[in-house]
């Protein structure tokens, strides 16, 4: 990951203006670090199956990256979760003002799409994956969990619904990640079955997110934690014991299904996934 943490600081966006800090407000949440999990889970499907597509594939990486940063800094806003760190930093609503924070993020999602309209691929192939992050990280994706999430604070919603909530909010873009790799090494016959992993994975990934917001202080999340209370969180719904058993019961069922992976895809995959999959057991 190494190389996609330089060809990231290598491609932050330049825009020199006259505004006294809109190029640094753009660049200081991407620079600022984060797990990069969605562009490692492309890449690993990617260099499963052709590692000479990696060069072209961290285009795409660096895509989702973009959208996911716009997706953080919208929702530690004030009218959001109203959160003042992000990984390890000032949150932008906090070191600059709200106006920046919401047009930064504007632009990181619209940059999203400029990027994957230039990446090195096929018209085909490149349509494919703005489709793909469009819908998963759009309007009935993303952004809809997002919705919820926000509309349903101090109203505790069904478990059936919190996973709905949880799966649009976080799971379908960590399972787009997965596909948008199938799509750019050209295994179309994994594109269905890569995705269907991946919303069981994000639907753990953010369990385990909640977990966390409990069990870990600012400091050690880079972020602001115990942030949940109001919130359709596993935790606050299910209470700390209960969530922890629905994620060792996900965390079971992701490394039997990885079992079933081609040996390729399990080589490449299973040690990134290995590590999130248990991250929650501390
Ligand atoms: C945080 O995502 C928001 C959720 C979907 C839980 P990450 O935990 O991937 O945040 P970064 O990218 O590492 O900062
Ligand atoms: C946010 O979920 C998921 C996004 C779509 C950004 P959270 O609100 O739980 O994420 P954190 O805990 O602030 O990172
Ligand atoms: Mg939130
Ligand atoms: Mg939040
Ligand atoms: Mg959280």
């Amino acid at each position: 990951m190494q190389k996609f943490e330089n060809f990231l600081l290598e491609h932050l966006p330049k825009v020199p203006s006259i505004h006294p800090h809109y190029e640094d407000a753009i660049n200081d949440m991407l620079r600022a670090g984060g797990k990069r999990f969605r562009p490692a889970l492309l890449l690993g499907v990617v260099g499963a199956y052709n590692s000479l597509l990696l060069e072209g594939a961290r285009h795409a990486a660096l895509a989702i990256e973009m959208l996911h940063t716009y997706s953080l800094i919208h929702d530690d806003l004030p009218a959001m979760d109203n959160a003042a760190l992000r990984r390890g930093h000032p949150t932008l609503h906090v070191s600059y003002d709200e106006v920046t924070a919401i047009l930064v993020g504007d632009a990181l999602n619209t940059y999203a799409f400029e990027i994957l309209s230039n990446a090195p691929f096929s018209d085909k192939t490149r349509v494919k994956l703005i489709r793909e992050l469009a819908v998963n990280g759009g309007l009935g994706g993303m952004v809809l969990g997002q919705a919820i999430d926000c509309y349903f604070e101090n109203k505790p919603l069904s478990l059936e619904n919190i996973k709905f909530l949880h799966t649009n909010k976080t799971a379908k873009l960590i399972a787009a990640s997965l596909k948008m790799g199938a799509i750019i090494a050209g295994e179309e016959k994994l594109e269905d079955t890569i995705y269907d992993f991946g919303l069981k994975l994000g639907l753990l990934f953010q369990i385990q997110d909640d977990i966390l917001d409990v069990t870990q202080t600012d400091d050690e999340a880079g972020k602001t934690t115990n942030n949940d209370d109001n919130k359709n969180s596993f935790v606050t719904i299910l209470g700390l014991s209960k969530a922890m058993k629905e994620a060792n019961d996900l965390a079971d069922e992701l490394t039997q299904m990885m079992e079933s992976f081609d040996e390729k895809l399990y080589k490449e995959l299973s040690p990134l996934l290995t590590n999130y999959i248990n991250r929650h057991k501390g």
